[in-house]
Parts: structure tokens; sequence; C-alpha cells
């Protein structure tokens, strides 16, 4: 059989754990039969974080400014206890937070939708994509607790003093910041990742209590829109619109999915959460990170899997749900695709989803989602991890 021809390379961005197991697996049994592949390969596995001192993230980051594409399997990020375990000279720093500060992306997280696995909200029977802005707010807030209650100001560099209180009694404060900079960064990675997948974009904020900060984000959101996107999203026939958070959580809850809702940093913390919960498991969300200049990394919303990887080892059998990491491999290579020209690669890519899904739907499934599967006439057999790989080849 021909294989599928590459142009440019995907930027490979290996892993830890479990997952490191099974991107190997899904190369081999999936990727590698069909497609000709060409990935330039970055070992992020922990044990060459520890021998490179951590460059090898920062060399996988400038490659994917480089080539424009990247896949990312999970990794741990380290704490104490994996410092001992590892024998590491540092704790080394989130490779996720490393690649996100080079490329100053956004990450989109979706669902997966399989029939079979209906979300919680009965409605939602399309995707509901969160753009999460990942930069200051309350996560880089300065707090304070004042005992002794008494007026408290914030001192602005042209020398004016806004009084935020004068406390008649014990009580706390806090301020916090952004930057344009960081808010149109997000803004262009939502246009550009609404314009890349052709869906509306929908942001919301609370600018009728938040007068200055948070009217800021939505001013600098209808700027960028009105001069750089709007003829893209009219020819597209896809929407941008702002409504404030409150009704954007009426609107959501009423909608059928199919959209992106871009959410600021505290936001898209709480409802991306919501939103997992009620779509049915981690194992099903993908996750894409967008920079502004249009630079995309897939990966799996999930982690290395630590359970299962030390019963791999001690040779028991696992039930690890490998869809979100076929999922960022397929969305790696459309994206590729799409950029060379590619139809083929891009056919080959739906293709694989497909016959993931329809594996699934047909009743073969890793273990974690045989309780949430219900198909009138399909009974749910939970497999083990490859030889759900197996099954899906044999679609292929
Ligand atoms: N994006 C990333 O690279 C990323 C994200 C989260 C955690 N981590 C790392 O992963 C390691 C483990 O962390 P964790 O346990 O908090 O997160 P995890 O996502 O690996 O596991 C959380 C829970 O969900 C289950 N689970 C997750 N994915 C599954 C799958 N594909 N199939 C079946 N069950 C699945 C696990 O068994 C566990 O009970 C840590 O070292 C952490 O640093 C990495």
């Amino acid at each position: 059989m021909n294989k599928i021809k590459m142009l440019n390379p995907i930027v490979e961005l290996d892993g830890d754990e479990m997952t490191r197991i099974l991107w190997q697996k899904i190369k081999d049994v999936l990727i590698l039969p069909y497609v000709d592949l060409k990935s330039e390969y970055y070992d992020l596995g922990l044990p060459e974080r520890e021998r490179t001192k951590d460059q090898v993230t920062i060399d996988a980051a400038n490659a994917i400014k480089k080539y424009g594409v990247g896949v990312k399997c999970a990794t741990i990020t380290p704490n104490a206890q994996r410092v001992e375990e590892y024998k590491l000279s540092q704790m080394w720093k989130s490779p996720n937070g490393t690649v996100r500060s080079i490329l100053d992306g956004t990450v989109f997280r979706a669902p997966i939708l399989v029939d079979g696995i209906k979300p919680l909200v009965s409605n939602w029977n399309k995707p509901i994509t969160i753009a999460r802005h990942a930069y200051g707010d309350v996560y880089a807030g300065v707090e304070a607790y004042v005992p002794e209650g008494g007026k408290v100001y914030i001192s602005l560099p042209n020398g004016e003093q806004k009084l935020i209180k004068d406390l008649p009694s014990a009580g706390i404060i806090q301020a916090m910041h952004n930057t344009d900079k960081s808010i149109s960064s997000f803004a262009r990675s939502c246009f550009n990742y609404a314009v890349s997948t052709k869906q509306d974009l929908w942001f919301s904020s609370k600018d009728t209590i938040s007068k200055i900060y948070d009217h800021r984000f939505k001013d600098i959101f209808q700027e960028i829109y009105q001069n750089e996107y709007k003829d893209k999203f009219e020819a597209l026939g896809i929407e941008y619109f702002y409504t404030l958070i409150d009704d954007a959580v009426a609107r959501v809850m009423r909608s059928s999915g199919g959209y992106i809702w871009a959410c600021k940093n505290y936001d898209g913390d709480v409802m991306s959460d919501m939103l997992a919960t009620s779509f049915g498991s981690l194992a099903m969300m993908t996750s894409v990170l967008v920079s502004p200049e249009g630079n995309y990394e897939f990966e799996a919303a999930h982690g290395t899997v630590t359970r299962h990887y030390y019963k791999h080892l001690k040779g028991e059998e696992t039930s690890t749900n490998s869809v979100a990491t076929i999922f960022a491999w397929t969305g790696a290579l459309a994206k590729r695709g799409q950029l060379d020209g590619l139809d083929d690669l891009v056919e080959f890519a739906h293709k694989l989803e497909k016959a993931t899904l329809d594996t699934i739907e047909s009743g073969t499934m890793t273990k974690d989602l045989v309780g949430l599967f219900h198909k009138d006439g399909v009974e749910a057999k939970g497999v083990n991890s490859f030889a759900f790989l197996e099954a899906i080849a044999q679609r292929l």
C-alpha cells in the first residue's frame, strides 16, 4: 500500500508513564502503516528533561514556532515526591507552562462526543469548546488582611492615589492586573481558532460591574474583531458576539453546543470543569494550544495515568483510554495537511477519528467508558489498552 506523503514535519513531544507507552503503540498501529510520517522528535520524558536541564522543552517549543504544528504526550509535572522518585537535580517547571509561555498561547478544550455517551445536559449534542485566558487576574493577585481597618489605596505611576476603601474595622483587600498585550494575544488566538474550526465565538465578562477592568477586555476584543477578523468571519458565515457572563451561562445551558466560549481566567477555570463533568470523562477531552501567530500544539487534556503505568510495569493488564491522545494526533495531522494543502492527510485524520468513534459506538471500549455507555441493542464490552487500538486498526 502507498503511504501518504508529508511535506513538512509535525513537532512530536513524547512524554511519560502510561501515556508514553500508548504514544508508541498509537504510532505503530494506527499511523505509521498509513502515513510516511515526517516528525521532528523531542523527548519530554522526565529523565531527558533532567539530562538536558529542561533545554529539550524549550527547544521543542521553539520548533513548534518554526514548523507551526506540534503534538504532545502527557508529561509529569514534578512535585517533591517526583524529585525523589526520579532523583531530579531540580523541581523542573511544568512543560505545558514552559511551552505556553514561549508560544504565548491560549488553551482550547473540547469534548469528544460519542453516540451512546450522553452529556448530563441533554440538549448539548455538539461540543462546546472553552477558551480560557491563562494569564493574570486573581491568579496573580496581591492580597492582604487588614486587622486594624483604615484607608487602603492603590497608587498609580502618575502619582494618583485611588482610595479602595476606608475600612471601618478588620477586612480583606485584593489587587489584580492584566495587560493589553496579553488580552490582545488571547483575543487573536480566539479569533484564529474560530476561523480555523469555522465555529461562532462568544466572549463573556462582567463589564456592567467592572467598568474599567472587564470593559478593557470587551473593548480590545471588539477592536481586534473589527479591524482584523470581521471580513473573515462574514466570509465563513460565523459570528462573534459579546455578552455578560450571567447571560452567557443561561444561553450555554439552553444551547445545543457547537461554538467556542472565551472566558476570563477564573471563569474559564470554573466553567471548563463544569463542561468536562457534564460531557462525561477527562479521557474524552482534547486540548489545543493556539498562539496569536497561528501555531498549534495538540494534546490530551488528561495526565500520564500513573496508576495504570505501575500496573503495566508489574505485567498486569491495563485498560487506559487512548481516545484523547489519538485525537491529539489526528488534530495535528489534519492541521499539517490543511496548512500544506495535503487533502489525503486531512482525509486520513478524519478516517482515523471516525474509526475510533465507530469502535466505541459498536460496543468495544476501554473500561472507564463502560458504565457511561447506553445504546439500544449494543452491549458495552471493556477491553484492554492494546486490544482497543487493534480494534480501531481493523476499521482503517
Ligand atoms: N497535560 C499534561 O501533561 C498533564 C495534565 C495533568 C496531569 N499531568 C501529570 O500526570 C500525572 C498524573 O496526574 P493525575 O493523576 O492528577 O492525572 P491523570 O489525568 O493522569 O489521572 C486522573 C484520574 O483520571 C483517570 N484517567 C485519566 N486519564 C485516563 C485515561 N486516559 N484512561 C483511563 N483513566 C484515566 C486516572 O486513572 C486517575 O484516576 C502527574 O505527574 C501530573 O503532573 C500531566
